[in-house]
């Protein structure tokens, strides 16, 4: 029989972590990591599922933020640690960890990262933004001009103390992007610090600093580097490019990787745009509409004839009704649907990554109207959220 519990103590979370380290084939945590991971928990938002006194599955939020289309900003919560012991799979424990976490989340709306692409659509859970893996040929690119602002670099110490107060006032711009909560950070100072440490540059133009840069450097060959950029948040354009600018004059680095957002103009900055390589594109926001209605109201809609969308929700069934969207917004209705969603899918229309039409040529959803519909649902970004958790 799997119960679900709500934890509260060090002993149960160093055990949560331990029992979610196994499920993804890493060892416990060690006393330093321990030291590291212990700020990302905290009392009400840690679940474990237990068989007797035996812990046997996790999950755990982190209370956050994020952008939705049109700038509006929502609390949401960041899954994490969703893991069951190997010797327990395939009998519904993260079934019951899933429907306890949903049925008592506090946010509208919660997002994660997914190991495997078929676990979390059942639950709800829409792929609603994706990023392009690229690598910059950094020995052959030339962005033409110069800097319009200044770049300085700055220590861990003074990264520690700067970046989550900037990244508070520029990281909440673009839809998809989220709040960082205290433990992030900690993770974030743990890998900039130590001997084989990354390096923070920081971006200021006329109104002060607007934008940073975490990247690491690591030896290939014979005096060749490879650059990984861990972090790189900014404000405007000019912060964007110069940054880039930054990053491509660096000494004996011949590649730089990243990832980015689907339409990052990146390749245009260059000279050559074959500098910039492709390398994958991949999934990076897995979004979960817990309050449909909400959510439906807080983000804005392109021009276009009403449509009447059906929402089915499984797991929330308060979620289950007609919405009549327009360009003045959403409202709940009686009127019959032009076309109906389950609530997965939805989340993966939501940000604009996906539109209903695809939805419909694959078979996915039913009904018509399409083009009216994905005109209210266009965006002008394509979602982005830069924040591994
Ligand atoms: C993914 C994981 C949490 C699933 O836990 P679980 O307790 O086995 O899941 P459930 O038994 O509740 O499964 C519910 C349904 O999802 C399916 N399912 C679950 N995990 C799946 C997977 N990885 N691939 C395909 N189907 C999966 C089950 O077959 C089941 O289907 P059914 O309802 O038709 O029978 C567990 O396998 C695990 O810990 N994996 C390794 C760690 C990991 O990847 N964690 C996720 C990090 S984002």
């Amino acid at each position: 029989m799997t119960e679900i519990r709500v934890l509260s103590d060090e002993a149960q979370f160093r055990a949560h972590a331990t029992v979610f380290r196994r499920a993804m084939h890493w060892g416990p945590p060690t006393d330093e990591q321990w030291d590291v991971i212990r700020p990302s928990y905290g009392p009400d938002r840690v679940l474990a599922a237990f068989d007797g006194d035996e812990m046997i599955g996790t999950t755990q939020s982190y209370a956050s933020s994020l952008v939705v289309p049109g700038g509006a900003v929502v609390p949401h919560a960041a899954i994490s640690r969703v893991g069951v012991r190997a010797d327990r799979t395939r009998r519904g424990v993260l079934t019951a960890l899933m429907r306890e976490q949903l049925s008592t989340l506090p946010d509208p709306v919660a997002s994660l990262r997914a190991s495997e692409g078929r676990i979390y659509g059942r639950f709800g859970y829409g792929l609603a933004g994706r990023w392009r893996s690229v690598e910059i040929d950094a020995e052959r690119a030339v962005i033409p001009g110069g800097m319009t602002g200044r770049v300085r670099m700055i220590d861990a110490e003074a990264a520690d103390k700067l970046l989550p107060e900037l990244h508070e006032t520029i990281g909440l711009r673009r839809p998809g992007q989220i709040g960082r909560w205290p433990g992030w950070w900690t993770r974030a100072r743990d890998r900039r610090g130590g001997a084989d440490s990354s390096a923070t540059v920081v971006h200021s133009g006329p109104d002060g600093d607007d934008g940073f840069l975490t990247y690491k450097v690591s030896e290939v060959k014979d005096n060749r580097y490879r650059m990984s950029i861990q972090d790189f948040v900014w404000a405007g354009e000019d912060a964007w490019r110069d940054l880039w600018i930054y990053a491509s004059r660096l000494d004996l680095v011949h590649t730089i990787e990243h990832d980015v957002a689907l339409d990052d103009p990146l390749t245009w900055l260059f000279e050559d745009p074959r500098v910039v390589r492709t390398k994958d594109v991949f999934d990076e926001i897995w979004l979960r509409l817990a309050d449909v209605p909400r959510m439906l109201s807080a983000r804005t809609y392109g021009t276009a004839e009403p449509v009447v969308i059906e929402v089915r929700d499984r797991l929330l069934p308060a979620n289950d009704g007609r919405y009549r969207v327009s360009p003045d917004g959403a409202e709940r209705v009686e009127a019959p649907a032009d076309l109906v969603i389950p609530v997965d899918l939805l989340g993966a229309v939501y940000f604009g990554d996906t539109t209903f039409s695809q939805l419909a040529a694959a078979k996915r959803i039913e009904g018509t109207r399409l083009a009216d519909a994905d005109a209210l649902f266009a965006v002008d970004r394509k979602p982005y959220c830069g924040t591994f958790f």
